[in-house]
């Protein structure tokens, strides 16, 4: 569970990736850009929400505002007419206040949860589509903490945050003028406190915005942990791994705690701050009001009216400023968001590009003093000058030590990364001049590992080509020696194979993705066979499948069975990048050089045995 660094050296990294925005510019901008790229979709359901949050926000002024005449016609007039019509007053107005406060509530939040979808789908189309550069450098951890704890940190502040802004501030405006009518100088003495109230919430905001950022970074290591120990839980319990693993996540939980916990604390102190410079202002006021009232330039009824006023306005204030910090765990997610939804893939289609079109009996392939390094600045290539072509229709194998280049001829072949030198071309054409889908439709590409999806057989089968019918699947299930144990299965092709494709055998997985292959159709077939042995029956059905898969078709083949190599009608035998030897099995082995002693460390076994 070795811990990639994210920042993987990686020339290909986005440049949005590589420049992070700076938190005070950026604050803005991602305010202006949730607005325009997602909340101005729901103008009608946030014009909804705005009108009930405007009847709410003018209820509780009005509440303050009947207080005056309770006291001054009830008490000091004697009025009983006033002792059932204002607090007849005070009913219909919370009544009205329930219901929009209700709808203000539903609408905003499902506002919140609608952008926050809406992001996702715009995060998992951006990401899907990035080269395997890119995709390479994240951790599966950091992508995952993105789509969920970000999006949830993103909801909340939507949901409390933005919304609560608008209402708090309004119920705020609507007090201030209350309380301005009612005595303007008293307004403007409680208004001083505001600058200091201000500060402080802007500094806490910060102090939030960094422990987040730092929490996140915590939670994806965390993820990745997760993720990983999942995934090798063979090997875990295998090689008693349980402690060191759960040592390892205890280490992970305790760093991200610390950070929540900073996050927890400046959320905590808003409140408390607000609070305090309220409790000045309530003071001094009742002093100053106390003053003018022992002279005689104040009523009772209207000093009660403007301190019930000025209660009530601490709360918006509270709320703004515990609003802010919530806004700022948003904004901080946000970045994240965004950061994901604007990387854009290095390998894409160039403007004057040609969709690949394959005649029959074409599939010719050309590798032209091919060089690629994946790191710019490695000092040997994991390609250097490769040269060979393939004839339409022909197979040839490439054989070599491990880490040769094999496998990387094929991501070339394939356009995940792009050649630094020379050139590769099917049929004449280089394939940087042809559109990315249709190079990749004219090719099925068989992994060393099986790759399956948690869905039934027959779509896991019929993601070779999605409009594949069930006859084509099953026809393609039959050739690749898989129809029999399908059917054998409690719902047939109907059965789900589990994460990974668990339920099934390491022989049955090939034979699935051998059937995908098949069901391509696909006149280029690149086939990276598997090293894993299997028992001698399913090693000779998948030998058989692969052999129907490969007829007709320009095949390359990666290959570590005599068998194959036998077949081929030309063996290249890589080293260190290079195309150290090539020709047919006899010739090669003649030569005495790496081929005749790969062939006697590595193939003989299968000879004795097979
Ligand atoms: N994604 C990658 N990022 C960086 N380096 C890589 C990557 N994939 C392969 N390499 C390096 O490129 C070289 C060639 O690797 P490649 O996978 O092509 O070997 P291979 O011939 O397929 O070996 P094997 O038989 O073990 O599969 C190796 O030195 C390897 O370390
Ligand atoms: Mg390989």
């Amino acid at each position: 569970m070795a811990q990639l660094p994210t920042n993987a050296a990686d020339r290909h990294q986005s440049a949005v990736l590589a420049q992070p925005v700076s938190p005070a510019k950026g604050q803005w901008t991602m305010i202006v850009r949730l607005g325009r790229d997602y909340v101005r979709r729901h103008l009608t359901t946030l014009s909804f929400a705005v009108v009930a949050m405007l009847v709410t926000s003018a209820s509780t002024p009005l509440l303050s505002y009947l207080v005056q005449p309770a006291l001054d016609l009830i008490f000091t007039q004697k009025r009983a007419d006033m002792l059932v019509l204002i607090p007849l007053a005070i009913v219909a107005v919370v009544i009205v206040r329930s219901i929009s406060g209700f709808v203000e509530q539903a609408l905003v939040n499902g506002l919140a949860e609608r952008i926050v979808a809406d992001t996702q789908r715009d995060m998992f189309r951006a990401q899907i589509h990035l080269d395997l550069t890119s995709l390479n450098a994240v951790h599966s951890g950091e992508v995952v903490s993105k789509f969920l704890y970000d999006a949830q940190l993103l909801r909340n502040s939507l949901a409390r945050g933005v919304a609560g802004l608008g209402k708090e501030l309004l119920t705020l405006i609507g007090l201030m003028i209350v309380m301005l009518v009612m005595d303007w100088q008293l307004t403007l003495i409680s208004l001083v406190v505001l600058p200091a109230v201000a500060w402080v919430t802007q500094a806490l905001g910060r102090s939030i915005r960094k422990s987040v950022d730092r929490g996140m970074q915590e939670t994806s290591n965390f993820s990745t942990t997760l993720s990983e120990a999942l995934a090798g839980r063979r090997i875990i319990k295998a090689y008693g791994l349980e402690t060191y693993a759960s040592a390892m996540a205890d280490a992970q939980i305790s760093q991200r705690l610390r950070f929540l916990l900073r996050t927890v604390r400046a959320r905590a102190a808003a409140v408390p701050a607000t609070d305090l410079f309220g409790g000045l202002v309530i003071a001094f006021t009742i002093f100053y009001a106390g003053w003018e009232g022992l002279h005689g330039h104040l009523t009772l009824g209207h000093f009660a009216a403007f301190l019930a006023a000025m209660l009530l306005a601490q709360q918006p204030v509270r709320n703004l400023t515990q609003l802010w910090t919530v806004a700022a765990e948003g904004l901080s997610a946000a970045t994240r968001i965004f950061e994901v939804i604007d990387a854009r893939p290095s390998i894409v289609d160039r403007s004057s590009a040609k969709a690949l079109a394959i005649a029959h009996g074409g599939g010719a392939i050309t590798f032209d003093q091919v060089r690629f390094s994946y790191h710019g600045d490695a000092a040997i290539p994991a390609v250097d000058d490769v040269s060979f072509s393939i004839a339409p229709g022909q197979k040839i194998a490439l054989v070599g030590p491990s880490g040769a280049g094999k496998s990387t001829l094929f991501n070339l072949l394939l356009r995940f990364y792009d050649v630094d030198g020379g050139a590769i071309r099917i049929d004449g054409h280089d394939i940087r001049d042809l559109t990315l889908a249709s190079l990749r439709a004219h090719i099925a590409l068989v992994t060393q590992e099986p790759i399956l999806f948690d869905a039934t057989i027959a779509e896991n089968i019929a993601l070779g080509r999605q409009d594949a019918s069930r006859d084509e699947i099953m026809a393609a299930a039959n050739t690749a020696a898989a129809h029999d144990f399908i059917m054998a299965m409690s719902d047939g092709y109907e059965t789900r194979v589990g994460e990974g494709g668990l339920k099934l055998s390491g022989g049955q997985r090939q034979r699935i993705a051998i059937a995908r292959a098949m069901v391509r159709n696909a006149p280029i077939l690149l086939l990276d066979e598997a090293t894993s042995a299997l028992d001698s029956e399913s090693e000779r059905q998948v030998q058989d499948a692969l052999g129907e898969l490969m007829r007709g078709r320009t095949t390359l083949v990666i290959a570590h069975r005599l068998s194959t190599v036998l077949d081929a009608d030309c063996i290249f035998v890589l080293d260190h990048g290079r195309v150290a030897e090539s020709g047919s099995h006899s010739e090669l082995l003649a030569r005495k050089g790496l081929y005749a002693r790969l062939y006697q460390h590595g193939f003989e076994e299968e000879r004795v045995s097979g």
